[in-house]
């Protein structure tokens, strides 16, 4: 299995790389390699490329700063992207694509079921959903969306998070927004074993199409850092929650976004670990073996 990957840097990218050992070549490109922002260089990796499947890790995901760079952030979310499903299509090639959950408005009272409205509330919520609707006008494309990622790789909540509890002795986190985290490598793992499965099935197969994809329950982000703090002996901080409207951020975030992962489940017998096992592993992992800030 050979897989043409956009990103080599970023946190699902390193991920992917490391489950893939032994199982799949990864050929993954990096912005130097590749920069999402030209797609004449797009078009040309993938003709150029020999492989099974594309998968897209690299995306604008600074969602601050996405506010004031609108049009960088639909260039590489939105153009992007959708130049990559365009050019797998000519070549019949399966593509794969990463979405979010901040394509939601988070104004729900149930976890959000792939056939919901998607409304998003900032530009990279904007760009994302651009993306997502640019690369499933073309067949044997399948887009995942993922919500609060964290894994050993790159910089992260669960890092940060254990970060910042370390260097200050009041730590204050969002205790009213709610969401499903998304356990990196499990994701990784999910993308490499089913990679064959991609490259055998056909237009219109049923593991084409969009899939949530996430751990299973909900949680704050409270909650969230919480769980990944009180694993770490070294830890200084008294953790306090607050508010979203304290942290006055320049983008607004969705107040509740949970994925249900149903589809997910019944097309690829995916059973999603709760959420708090998954925390808990990756932040000893993280405490046992240092982690970057
Ligand atoms: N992290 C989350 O919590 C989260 C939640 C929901 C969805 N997602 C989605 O999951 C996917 C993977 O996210 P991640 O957490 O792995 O992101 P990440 O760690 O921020 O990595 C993003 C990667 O995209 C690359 N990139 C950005 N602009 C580029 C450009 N113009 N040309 C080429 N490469 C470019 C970056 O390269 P450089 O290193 O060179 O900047 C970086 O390697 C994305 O589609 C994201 O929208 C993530």
């Amino acid at each position: 299995m050979r897989i043409l990957q956009f990103g080599r840097t970023g946190q699902v990218a390193t991920a992917v790389q490391a489950s893939a050992q032994g199982r799949a070549e990864v050929m993954a490109l990096s912005r130097a390699d590749c920069d999402l922002q030209d797609p004449e260089a797009i078009r040309a990796a993938i003709l150029a490329a020999d492989c099974d499947l594309v998968l897209n890790t690299a995306a604008f995901t600074q969602v601050d700063p996405a506010e004031a760079r609108p049009d960088e952030a639909f260039a590489v979310n939105a153009i992007a992207p959708g130049e990559m499903a365009k050019t797998c299509a000519e070549r019949d090639l399966p593509f794969v694509h990463l979405s979010t959950d901040a394509v939601f408005d988070g104004l729900t009272d149930r976890p959000y079921v792939e056939t919901d409205t998607a409304r998003p509330i900032n530009v990279y919520g904007r760009s994302k959903l651009a993306g997502e609707q640019a690369v499933l006008a073309h067949p044997r494309t399948a887009v995942l969306r993922i919500s609060w990622v964290f894994s050993r790789y790159g910089r992260n909540y669960v890092s940060f998070m254990l970060h910042l509890a370390r260097e200050r002795e009041v730590l204050k986190v969002v205790a009213d927004q709610f969401g499903s985290p998304t356990d990196g490598e499990a994701l990784a793992a999910f993308l490499v074993a089913t990679a064959p499965r991609w490259a055998a099935a056909p237009t219109g197969d049923p593991v084409f199409g969009l899939f949530h994809f996430a751990n299973a329950g909900e949680t704050s982000r409270f909650d969230f850092a919480k769980a990944a703090i009180d694993r770490d002996p070294l830890t200084r901080a008294r953790v306090e929650p607050t508010t979203q409207a304290a942290f006055a951020e320049p983008a607004p975030r969705p107040p509740r976004s949970p994925l249900d992962t149903g589809k997910l489940q019944r097309a690829f017998g995916f059973m999603p670990e709760p959420w708090r096992t998954a925390v808990e592993r990756t932040a000893d992992q993280l405490v046992a073996t240092g982690f970057q800030a």
